[in-house]
């Protein structure tokens, strides 16, 4: 066999420069375009962290102004993504009713293939404002209930969970899922947002890259580790069964949903926000048995293996106290993280080049065809 070194995972390995958001495991921080994300999500709208990602700079408040009419003027579903929805089994996973509904968007799109910037940048917003009303509707079919269309009168969180349960959330809740949703939009060159720009690299379209992108975040070891989590917490059943289920997990060598990641070592920056708005609402929903079962297995996970939760830890109780199903979980997720895809496939497009990387053959050397 060839005698070269592979970079399995491409673990360590960086493959391009970004400047839309720096993960630093050192000093335990995440910067989306500079700032640090905590901070962002201290004070900051969806659409104004989407402005950020996309441009480069916070909005103005008229380019705020601008998007906010573009993002609600936006949210109704066209009538084929509708079918195309209803068309599904209720047994398909919603990240393959996301998958497909986005796909239906591409194709309705006449400019699909248009990769020049303005038409990107249009493709996104329209993106950003279509995935919620997708979300929201497939978690209300599957419970029998009928579509709700959006109120252009309430901002992006709002109008997700009004269109999810049919009234308008408390503001705390609103808050929270604010939050969640600036937390997850962005996090350089992980799983999903590579595979959107080895898409976007071979000039395929913004769509494709979004498509690809879903498929990737899927899985449990990247967002689908959300739901894996209130999977967990299901089959724990009450906090005083963790540290026995952990044990046997462990012995298993299972891996623990919401624990661990490549790049943090000593602990997810984006964590800390996420708990704080978690425990406001457990509190609000008043489930201390949730934060009881959190904080022992975070514990458990500490002592036996010195390994920390990641954001996916504390965002699935927050969805979950919500009224979320557990499903919805990693759709929600593709809802924040459009905008950060989106902006990846940009910076992609701008300075490209196919991304196409080799590798070390270990298969049976040459022989000849039997005749
Ligand atoms: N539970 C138990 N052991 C773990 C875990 C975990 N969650 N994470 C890492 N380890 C152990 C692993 O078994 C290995 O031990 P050993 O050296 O004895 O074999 C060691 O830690 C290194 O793990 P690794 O899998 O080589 O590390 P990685 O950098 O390839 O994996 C990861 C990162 C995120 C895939 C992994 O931590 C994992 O599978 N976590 C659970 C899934 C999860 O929560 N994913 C969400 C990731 S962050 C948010 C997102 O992107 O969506």
């Amino acid at each position: 066999m060839e005698e070269r070194e592979i970079y399995k995972g491409l673990a360590g390995v960086p493959v391009d420069y970004t400047a839309v958001s720096k993960v630093d495991p050192e000093s335990n921080s995440l910067l989306y375009r500079g700032y640090p994300v905590q901070d962002l999500a201290a004070t900051k709208s969806v659409e104004e962290v989407a402005w950020l990602l996309w441009y480069g700079e916070l909005p103005t408040p008229e380019q705020l102004d601008g998007l906010v009419e573009t993002e609600r003027s936006a949210r109704a579903l066209a009538p084929n993504v509708r079918r195309a929805i209803d068309d599904l089994p209720m047994t398909s996973h919603p990240m393959d009713v996301v998958r497909t509904a986005v796909s239906v968007i591409g194709a309705n799109d006449p400019d699909a293939e248009d990769n020049d910037p303005e038409q990107n940048l249009r493709k996104a917003k329209h993106l950003f404002a279509q995935i919620p009303a997708i979300v929201a509707y497939d978690q209300r079919r599957r419970h029998g209930l009928p579509l709700i269309e959006p109120r252009d009168d309430l901002d992006y969180p709002q109008n997700f969970l009004y269109m999810t349960f049919g009234e308008e959330a408390n503001p705390e809740v609103v808050d929270a899922f604010r939050v969640s949703m600036v937390l997850y939009a962005e996090h350089s060159f992980n799983a999903s947002t590579f595979t959107a720009r080895v898409i976007a690299s071979t000039l395929s379209d913004l769509h494709s890259s979004v498509v690809g992108a879903i498929g990737a975040l899927k899985g449990p070891l990247h967002g689908g580790a959300n739901e894996a989590v209130m999977e967990t917490f299901g089959q724990i059943g009450t906090p005083d069964k963790v540290e026995e289920w952990l044990d046997d997990a462990l012995a298993r060598k299972a891996k623990i949903m919401g624990f661990g990641h490549r790049v943090y070592k000593n602990g997810d920056s984006r964590v800390p926000t996420m708990r704080a708005a978690m425990e406001r609402m457990l509190d609000h929903y008043d489930r201390p048995d949730l934060l009881e079962m959190y904080e022992r297995m975070e514990k458990a996970m500490g002592e036996q293996k010195n390994i920390k939760p990641n954001l996916d830890y504390p965002a699935g109780p927050t969805y979950h106290v919500m009224g979320f199903d557990t499903e919805t979980f990693t759709p929600i997720f593709v809802a924040a993280r459009v905008t950060g895809w989106t902006a990846h496939i940009m910076e992609q497009l701008a300075s490209n080049a196919l991304i196409r990387p080799l590798s070390v053959y270990n298969g049976i050397e040459r022989r000849a065809v039997p005749e």
